[in-house]
């Protein structure tokens, strides 16, 4: 597709014969009456010494307009705007999209660099909570977009599967196992245990002591211990796992904590080689107060790892093994000041500066309902596979009183309802809290997922009603899409791959979902504007075309969301 900005960044070159970066320069105007395109000369003014009116004036002057791809250029202020031809803008959009269809948009901008995205990151034995589903949900859209932009993408589910905790869950589960069924609801029983054994080592130091005993065991590989542990690990995954596929989310490794309890001691002897540990109280610890980044302990005095020196075996891992450009954590924002921590120490790990670089964090807010906190009425946390299917049995009964004959209605309200949930978790910028509102998120008129379903649906019906197939591009005559309102929807769809390349720049997924809605709302104006079926032939043709591109780039754009689409609604 031929790219506007560039053109007219050449062009711009030439007229003032300049090298200077022009393309990043120009920008998408406001309001289109004021152009397509506007180029600022202010930052010109100073290097050519010019007011930034006679620059623009120059520029207008010198520049050629052969080839016709920009129709008119104005001067107004200092800045020049570019009408580009909508005729070829139509027909580049169209062409494009008939050669790549779902792919549309898709792209080689990644040049095959590696990326880790980390999501999701459970603790085993412990529930699945609403701050776990929001990092699932981010965490999978930024991977599906990323590999959409031609990245070598890898996805980690880094399971919280090690502590000292585990000693004593497995004593507890040694000593009152036999009391609970674990094959229903294994992290409830799992979490009745937990209390039961560290209530009793609270009132019994002997009982603590085998514990950490059992801990111990468990670091040096003992067999019973190990089969617990990993029971409880098993356990755990199941339940997880169904919450995976209820959103459809894949991981391409779950290599967890655990795995890299044996990697610390080298990641100590690096830092202790650095000069930058010191020993407090029986523990080493690393100073970041000069930072103001408080102070991070590496080894506690009894010896054994924690979270920290784990995550710092995991970044060396990592460059190792995948030799990663970026690696995203996508992780809570009461973690911010750890993961500045620990990027901090990652400098002194001995690996490539690109990886070091490329560390970061992807904090997001907390989910709020419009009335308070989150959590149940017994005040307990809320379970994320109750309320997923809860948001399935709404849309079920939403849709029985709409359209009670729908078929596969249990169907389509799984995509609706679990659409609805994933939509709401991206829509705001990430580090702002989430607000959590039934009535909201799954209103079909609102800045929903079901809204851009619902519009969805409609470019397939009108195709349908219409009692025909999909027109060939070949068929399709541009002069038919020149108003206002069809127009509209073309210059999003030109828009489509930039929006996806600002996702990945600022991994904001709130970018493409407002996209979407923009399209959607396009649409819906479209069709509230122009009769579709009309006497025209030619008009009817490119219009139901219009139509039919326009699904394509709601569903395509939806599903990196990891949003399905129903086929009726
Ligand atoms: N398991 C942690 C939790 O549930 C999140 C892990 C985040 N990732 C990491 N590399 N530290 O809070």
């Amino acid at each position: 597709m031929i790219n506007f900005k560039d053109e007219i960044a050449d062009k711009i070159k030439k007229a003032i014969s300049i090298e200077d970066d022009i393309k990043n320069l120009i920008e998408n105007p406001p309001n289109k009456d004021m152009g397509d395109y506007a180029f600022p000369c202010f930052s010109l003014a100073k290097t050519l010494r010019k007011s930034p009116m006679i620059i623009a004036n120059e520029i207008k002057d010198n520049i050629d307009l052969s080839g016709d791809l920009i129709e008119k250029v104005d001067v107004q202020g200092g800045y020049l705007n570019f009408f580009v031809n909508k005729k070829i803008l139509i027909n580049e959009v169209l062409k494009e999209l008939d050669e790549k269809k779902e792919n549309f948009g898709s792209s080689n901008i990644g040049n095959g660099k590696n990326i880790i995205v980390e999501y999701s990151s459970p603790n085993i034995a412990k529930p699945f909570h609403i701050g776990h589903l929001r990092t699932t949900v981010i965490g999978s859209a930024l991977y599906n977009i990323y590999k959409f932009l031609g990245y070598n993408v890898t996805g980690i589910n880094h399971l919280g599967d090690y502590g000292t905790q585990f000693g004593k869950m497995i004593e507890g589960y040694k000593r009152w196992g036999n009391e609970y069924d674990l094959n229903d609801n294994p992290i409830d029983k799992l979490m009745d245990i937990y209390v039961r054994i560290n209530n009793l080592c609270k009132e019994d130091e002997n009982v603590l002591e085998i514990c950490r005993d059992n801990f111990k065991k468990l670091e040096e590989g003992d067999e019973y211990c190990t089969k617990i542990w990993n029971k409880f690990k098993d356990l755990s995954l199941k339940e997880f796992q169904r919450i995976y596929d209820l959103l459809g989310v894949k991981f391409d490794s779950f290599t967890g904590e655990a795995f890299y309890a044996d990697k610390v001691d080298d990641v100590c002897k690096i830092l202790e080689g650095k000069g930058i540990v010191q020993e407090s109280e029986g523990a080493k610890i690393i100073d970041l107060e000069d930072k103001g980044l408080g102070v991070c302990m590496i080894r506690k005095a009894n010896g054994s790892s924690i979270y920290a020196t784990r995550d710092l075996a995991t970044i060396r891992y990592r460059a190792k093994t995948y030799d990663f450009d970026k690696c995203l954590y996508v992780v809570a924002y009461e973690q911010n000041q750890y993961f500045k921590q620990i990027f901090e120490i990652a400098k002194y790990l001995d690996i490539p500066e690109k990886c070091v670089k490329g560390l970061k964090h992807i904090s997001y807010g907390m989910t709020r309902l419009s009335t308070g906190k989150m959590s149940t009425r017994e005040g307990t946390v809320v379970k994320v596979d109750e309320l997923l299917n809860e948001a399935i049995d709404r849309v079920n009964k939403i849709i029985k009183e709409k359209n009670p004959d729908m078929e596969n209605r249990e169907e389509e309200a799984k995509k609706i309802g679990i659409g609805a949930v994933i939509f709401n978790n991206l829509c705001t910028t990430l580090v702002k809290d989430q607000i959590f509102d039934w009535d909201i998120m799954l209103n079909f008129n609102g800045e929903t997922g079901p809204y851009i379903q619902y519009i969805y649906v409609r470019t397939k019906s009108v195709i349908e009603k219409a009692g025909r197939n999909v027109p060939e591009f070949s068929e399709i005559d541009i002069n038919n899409l020149t108003d206002k309102a069809s127009l509209n929807i073309i210059e999003l769809l030109y828009n489509f791959s930039d929006v996806l390349v600002s996702v990945s720049e600022k991994n904001e997924t709130c970018i493409l979902t407002r996209y979407l809605l923009d399209l959607a709302k396009a649409y819906s104006n479209f069709y509230n504007e122009n009769k579709i079926i009309t006497d025209d032939e030619g008009i009817t043709k490119a219009r139901l075309y219009l139509s039919y591109v326009t699904g394509i780039v709601l569903k395509t754009g939806s599903k990196l969301l990891g949003i399905e689409m129903p086929d009726k609604m």
